[in-house]
């Protein structure tokens, strides 16, 4: 997902590099700025946002920035947003895809484009309006009826302290604080200085300058501001903690007591009688896998779970009496919200279980469960995972004592640090591993060898145990590593395990209770061995990630929020 932020204020283009820092998390290959004084002045970099912020003029009352995850045309400086038109008179930022914008650049023969992007065609459209004699609201207004597809982008033109910001599908918050206003496409990017925000809705133009802010619909029209109050709780890395990762791990059994059973509560009703189907991808998929088994296990309720990027292709029925469970952290997950939106053209309801509440999964969703964990900064999921099974768990009706879980999932962490510690230097230098275990436990495996290979980049296969003899035994060698995990319930997953093992493998057993023949031990919650198990995998992906020197926040190729299809 690209990154959009702006701001008119005294050192505006110092906010706008700070605020782009805050954007990094969720993975970028370029970024830019534009400022606004008499004149327009851009700057980019494919080098990091240091780079964009080293010796640049902070002077200046009005600026616009973008990190990029390149969409249409590859990673070059001269793909990189900002966009300005012909005349260098408007700058522009934008997050989204203009899905009519070759057929509008056929028809603009008369301008000289720079880039291969679709985004560049907003400056163009913008520009040529000015030209016309529009001010730049106008011309916002007229070049948003033209374009289609999702789109939020800013712009600012040459000479003026003002910033317009246009909405539609794609996420764009507006800010206000003492002597500055601004925007972001991502509600933490907000400085501290912000005191309260209101987010754009479709189609929908923020006017910002001449002290003061106004909401108008593409017509012009002037609407409402909704504005909430920004509770601030800034996120920095204290001395103890390394990585946000690590931070996001320890996090658990704090955030655990943020789950709102009032809304566990009213969703339950939303539940009744419906057909439903689980849509997500990754590890939200993993924790709606786990999610399905409990449902059905203690509500006897089927439930169907889909991967959201293989649906097309899966026999699932959605109509007019289908609940859509559309699990996701980021809520910008673009497989999840293109089969959201066709669903809703079917009919179906969409239940979202989301962390974050501004998102454009959360405008599309009938009701929605919070997360409430807390931005997470680590692409890895972690706590957001932890939560999503928590409130599956208390969906299908488990009574959960959230102290007792709290305290078990500090035991987890307490009692098994060091071994973790201790063997993620050993796990560092293998190649592969084998995460293995049976039901809603071959979900926690599949989730356990996510995290490894993702975080430490070390080959991990997550497979039910049953499996394990009709193919893969055939890759365990001599101290292969296979993590089996389970609970007191889970003897076939260790007679699987055990097979392994004489064939050569070290078992590694999650588990509430030690096999005789594990090679290590680390020992889970009896009362809640899955979530307990998820942080022992959590903290080996870990360490193993930093025993191999990698940050473990941003792993190379991926994003914390895949928003391109
Ligand atoms: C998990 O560690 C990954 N970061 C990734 O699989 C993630 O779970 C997936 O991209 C879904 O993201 P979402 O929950 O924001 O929709």
């Amino acid at each position: 997902m690209c990154g959009i932020t702006g701001y008119l204020a005294k050192n505006a283009p110092q906010f706008v590099i700070s605020a782009l820092k805050m954007l990094e998390y969720r993975g970028y290959d370029s970024a830019g700025i534009a400022t606004s004084n008499s004149k327009i002045t851009i700057k980019k970099t494919l080098d990091g946002i240091d780079e964009l912020g080293k010796n640049l003029k902070t002077k200046g009352n009005v600026a616009i920035g973008h990190t990029r995850w390149a969409t249409h045309g590859k990673v070059s400086l001269k793909n990189t947003h900002p966009f300005t038109d012909c005349k260098k008179r408007v700058a522009i930022v934008h997050n989204g895809i203009i899905t009519n914008w070759e057929s509008l650049k056929k028809k603009m023969k008369n301008h000289k484009f720079s880039s291969e992007t679709d985004s560049e065609i907003i400056a163009h459209l913008i520009g040529e309006q000015i030209e016309h004699g529009n001010t730049l609201l106008d011309a916002c207004a007229k070049a948003s009826k033209k374009l289609k597809g999702s789109f939020a982008f800013l712009a600012i033109e040459k000479g003026k302290k003002e910033i317009v910001g246009v909405c539609n599908e794609s996420p764009l918050i507006v800010g206000e604080g003492d002597k500055i206003e601004g925007f972001s496409s991502d509600i933490n990017a907000f400085p501290i200085q912000i005191e309260k925000i209101a987010r754009l809705k479709d189609k929908e133009i923020a006017y910002v300058g001449r002290d003061k802010i106004e909401l108008f619909d593409f017509n012009l029209k002037k609407q409402k501001i909704k504005w909430e109050e920004m509770e601030k709780k800034r996120i920095r890395l204290g001395e103890i903690f390394e990585h946000h990762t690590i931070k996001e791990i320890f996090e658990q059994p704090k955030v655990i007591f943020n789950v709102n059973m009032n809304e566990i509560k009213n969703a339950k009703k939303l539940l009744k009688s419906k057909r439903i189907v689980i849509l997500a991808c990754g590890s939200s998929k993993h924790a709606g896998e786990i999610g399905a088994r409990e449902m059905f296990e203690k509500l006897k309720k089927e439930v169907k779970i889909e991967d959201a990027s293989e649906i097309d292709y899966s026999p699932v029925r959605i109509d007019k009496n289908t609940v859509i469970i559309a699990v996701s952290q980021s809520g910008e997950t673009a497989d999840v919200l293109r089969v959201v939106k066709k669903a809703k053209g079917k009919g179906a309801k969409i239940l979202s279980i989301i962390n974050n509440p501004y998102s454009t999964l959360e405008k599309l969703s009938d009701y929605s469960i919070h997360l409430n964990c807390g931005q997470e900064i680590g692409v890895g999921a972690t706590k957001s995972f932890l939560m999503q099974v928590l409130i599956f768990k208390l969906l299908s009706g488990e009574r959960i004592d959230l102290k007792i879980l709290s305290r078990e999932l500090s035991k987890t962490i307490k009692g098994n640090l060091s071994r973790i510690k201790r063997i993620s230097k050993w796990m560092a230098k293998k190649r592969d591993a084998y995460f293995i275990g049976k039901g809603k436990w071959k979900w926690a495996a599949m989730e356990g060898a996510l995290k490894l290979k993702e975080l430490s980049y070390i080959h991990a296969e997550g497979l039910g145990s049953g499996e394990l003899k009709h193919g893969p035994l055939a890759l365990i060698e001599k101290n292969s590593p296979l993590i089996a995990v389970g609970d007191n319930d889970s003897a076939s997953t260790w007679n699987n395990a055990y097979e392994a093992k004489t064939r050569g493998a070290k078992i590694i057993g999650i588990a509430p209770r030690a096999q005789s023949f594990f090679d290590i031990w680390l020992k889970t919650s009896a009362r809640f061995p899955l979530m307990s198990a998820a942080v022992n995998e959590q903290l080996l992906a870990y360490y193993t990630a930093v025993a191999n020197k990698i940050n473990p926040d941003r792993p190379k190729n991926l994003a914390k929020s895949v928003t391109v299809l």
